[in-house]
């Protein structure tokens, strides 16, 4: 008890330790992870944050950072052992600074992603960032995560929209390193070093983020798509096509289309013919709408001139738009729905896509013929969400034990691309030991060398990320 009224009176914001008000933070979205903590803390203040990383290594305790705890990898989760510290970003969520001038705006951990973009839209400016989790995840786990999304092809991930960083060291120091600088050649770059860490080398408590011009009109089509050959055809000519207009390129196979149905009756599937594969494609345009709508429909026109897509329905107002947004943002959800499932968020080159995805479902079929290939994704910058749900809701038990034996076919397809086992919901503890067996030992060394550098004590979320 004087351990814990210690921890509360070191600083300013909330300390939770019933174990009711705890549990939220003890576990993931999907609840796959569950774990212990000594308590949670939320600090109102990036002083707070020193305060709290100061009082942990005093007493021992380790640290894990969450934010919208949206996480695909249990990074966010604790583990079982109670000699934790949750530190909960949410009630750090101030806009520090909008400078439309420069183009960018600073602001702290906990902002949701969703205010953010909002913000930037009422200075007439985009933050490009989105995922389906917008509503809830916040900047600083997003930066934490290098997240990628659906705006990738055209804007970057999370790490290519940053700027600069205020990070709470593992010693219990501020960097502040929030340079809203386009250009900085002055030593070796830690801002890069703390994106994609997964909260373990330091706490991300602000960041100076990259706003663009806001495009005055967005439109999307989905097109039917006989093969994944056809699909990055598509792509290449949309890409010559639209240029920088081209903002979301995104596939779904057949598979996909039936299990959102089954699980969300209400989706509102936009075209008559069935077909393997189906493209959601978003253009976006400095002009107006007009010019967006005949950038599009040259484009489809093209495609079906060169019979790569076999049906297309273009969005005609904003709530088309949300639908036929929604068909392919739901996904993860009905995914989730349907119960038991095994996923990969894994990344090859372009290239290499179409025979990738033929012969790794030929193989995962083969020795599993229960396995129902649930394949989706970012086509447009190389990421695929590579997921196998069972055939029928009875094998929901027993589907997990064919995991690992699944995980090595996929994972070795992978590598064989040269490709990346986490394209962008990062390692956690889902993907650590498997990201561990295809590192080289030079690439290991510098990885332990650089956590040994920033976190000595090992305090940091450990068991997570590569170093674990
Ligand atoms: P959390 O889940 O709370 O934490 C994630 C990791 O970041 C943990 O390691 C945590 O310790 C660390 N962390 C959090 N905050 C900080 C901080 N301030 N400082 C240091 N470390 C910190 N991801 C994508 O990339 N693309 C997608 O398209 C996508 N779609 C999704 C769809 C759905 C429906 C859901 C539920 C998730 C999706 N995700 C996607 C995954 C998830 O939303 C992202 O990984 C997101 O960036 C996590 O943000 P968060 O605030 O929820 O972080
Ligand atoms: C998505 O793109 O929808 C998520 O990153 C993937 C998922 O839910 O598997
Ligand atoms: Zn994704």
């Amino acid at each position: 008890m004087a351990l814990l009224n210690s921890l509360r009176d070191c600083f300013s914001g909330r300390l939770l330790s019933e174990s009711t008000e705890m549990a939220p933070f003890l576990t993931d979205w999907r609840h796959k992870w569950r774990g212990n903590a000594f308590a949670v803390a939320q600090p109102y203040t990036t002083n707070d944050v020193v305060k709290i990383v100061r009082w942990c290594i005093d007493n021992g305790f380790s640290i894990v950072p969450q934010g919208g705890n949206t996480g695909m990898s249990g990074a966010a989760t604790p583990d079982q052992q109670g000699t934790t510290v949750v530190l909960s970003l949410a009630r750090m969520n101030r806009v520090r600074v909008i400078d439309p001038i420069n183009n960018t705006m600073t602001v702290e951990a906990g902002c949701i992603l969703q205010t953010l973009q909002e913000l930037a839209k009422d200075s007439d400016r985009l933050f490009p960032l989105s995922l389906s989790a917008e509503g809830s995840c916040m900047i600083g786990g997003n930066l934490a995560t290098n997240a990628g999304g659906v705006g990738v092809l055209r804007y970057g991930n999370a790490r290519d929209l940053c700027l600069g960083l205020e990070v709470v060291t593992a010693d219990g120091e501020i960097w502040d390193g929030l340079r809203g600088l386009r250009k900085d050649n002055s030593g070796y770059d830690l801002r890069d070093l703390f994106i994609g860490s997964e909260g373990t080398l330091g706490i991300i408590t602000a960041a100076t983020l990259k706003l663009f011009p806001l495009p005055k009109a967005t439109l999307c089509a989905w097109a039917a798509i006989g093969t994944v050959e056809n699909a990055t055809e598509l792509l290449q000519l949309a890409q010559s096509h639209a240029g920088a207009k081209l903002t979301a390129f995104e596939l779904l196979s057949q598979d996909c289309v039936d299990l959102l149905r089954e699980q969300m009756p209400s989706s509102r599937w936009p075209l008559s013919q069935a077909s393997d594969w189906y493209v959601l494609i978003e253009v976006s345009d400095n002009v107006d709408e007009a010019n967006a709508a005949s950038t599009l429909e040259s484009l489809l026109e093209t495609a079906f001139e060169q019979a790569l897509v076999t049906d297309a329905a273009i969005a005609t107002n904003l709530s088309q738009t949300r639908d036929f947004w929604a068909l392919r943002e739901n996904m993860g959800e009905a995914q989730a729905k349907a119960g038991k499932n095994i996923k990969h968020d894994i990344s090859v080159p372009i290239s290499k896509f179409a025979a990738f995805i033929r012969e790794t479902n030929a193989k995962v079929t083969n020795a599993f013929s229960e396995a129902r290939m649930i394949v989706f994704g970012h086509l447009g910058d190389g990421n695929l969400h590579y997921n196998i749900s069972p055939k029928t809701s009875e094998r929901g038990e027993s589907f997990s034990e064919i995991e690992p034996a699944v995980n090595r076919i996929v994972h070795d397809a992978v590598i064989a691309c040269a490709g990346s086992i986490s394209a962008e919901h990062g390692l956690g503890v889902l993907r650590a030991a498997e990201a561990r067996r295809y590192k080289s030992d030079v690439e290991m060394k510098l990885q332990r060398a650089i956590k040994q550098a920033l976190d000595p004590r090992g305090m940091m979320n450990p068991g997570k990320g590569i170093v674990g």
